[in-house]
């Protein structure tokens, strides 16, 4: 049961989630505001409020300084503007360094916002952290793979699988998340191959970005689909929209139009 078998008005759950494995693709999108929110609310099934917005929204080089507060602020928006879509929280770098720091934070989380799960970078050396969030009813979306917040770290954003010994690696870091509770693994920046066993070694569903088609959904960051986040594009991202272009062109209208008076016209005028 997805968001378009199930019917618009349904609220989408972790259960409706975990169905879905096998069967449909999962559609998630990231949102940093209502406004956007209810765009795709009731047309996908999870929103991820990622700390890319600190990159996007924020205008930093990566998403290393996002903070607590910054995360429950736009996702309490985001929640504002969708009441269907799952939605999941990003735990931000350096909240989640040890299993009662990381409680803490998740516990707020779902206190102060709708978030039905939150997001944790790392692979199997984090599964005592997912265990207590899990055994505390915090649902956890395990990110393994490139993961954005070790970009310093590793000198920059490294593509995982390439080797067989990478591919088990991984598929041990997932079989082990799995294990400790983590509820969907999410997987970034690997080879296709990686992706397709690692969403076969698992029960719970897996969802790609940058991984290839077969995992068991798809997530991308709306700024960067919809052509709004210039910067840069990563080789994965494919542009369903020329948003900037459309901006810079209306802005050309109307700043043609304020200069020659001819807005606003009658019909905007009281
Ligand atoms: O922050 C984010 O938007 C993410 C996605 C790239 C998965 O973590």
């Amino acid at each position: 049961m997805s968001i378009h078998s199930a019917g618009k008005a349904e609220k989408i759950t972790l259960s409706t989630i975990a169905k879905m494995k096998g069967r449909e693709p999962i559609v998630m999108i990231t949102a940093y505001d209502a406004l956007f929110a209810a765009l795709f609310d009731g047309e996908v099934e999870m929103i991820l409020v990622g700390d890319s917005l600190n990159m996007s929204f924020f205008g930093k080089s990566d998403t290393l300084s996002a903070t607590m507060d910054q995360m429950i602020y736009h996702t309490q928006a985001v929640c504002n503007g969708a009441s269907k879509a799952c939605v999941v929280f990003d735990m931000p770098f350096g909240s989640y360094t040890t299993p009662e720091i990381a409680l803490n934070n998740a516990v707020r989380v779902y206190r102060e916002t709708c978030a039905q799960a939150i997001k944790i970078e790392g692979g199997k050396e984090k599964a005592q952290i997912v265990r207590t969030l899990a055994q505390n009813g915090i649902a956890v979306v395990a990110h393994i793979g490139l993961m954005p917040q070790h970009v310093r770290s590793e000198g920059g954003y490294r593509v995982r699988g390439k080797s067989e010994e990478d591919i088990e690696a991984l598929i041990d870091d997932a079989l082990a998340l799995e294990a400790a509770g983590a509820a969907i693994v999410l997987v970034e920046g690997v080879k296709p191959e990686a992706a397709r066993r690692i969403t076969e070694a698992v029960k719970v569903p897996t969802i790609g970005i940058g991984a290839g088609n077969a995992t068991d959904g798809q997530v991308l960051v709306w700024s960067d689909m919809f052509g709004f986040f210039e910067a840069f594009t990563p080789k994965f991202v494919k542009r369903y929209g020329h948003g900037a272009q459309m901006v810079r062109e209306g802005l050309s209208r109307y700043i043609d139009e304020v200069k020659s008076r001819a807005f606003p016209d009658e019909a905007h005028s009281y």
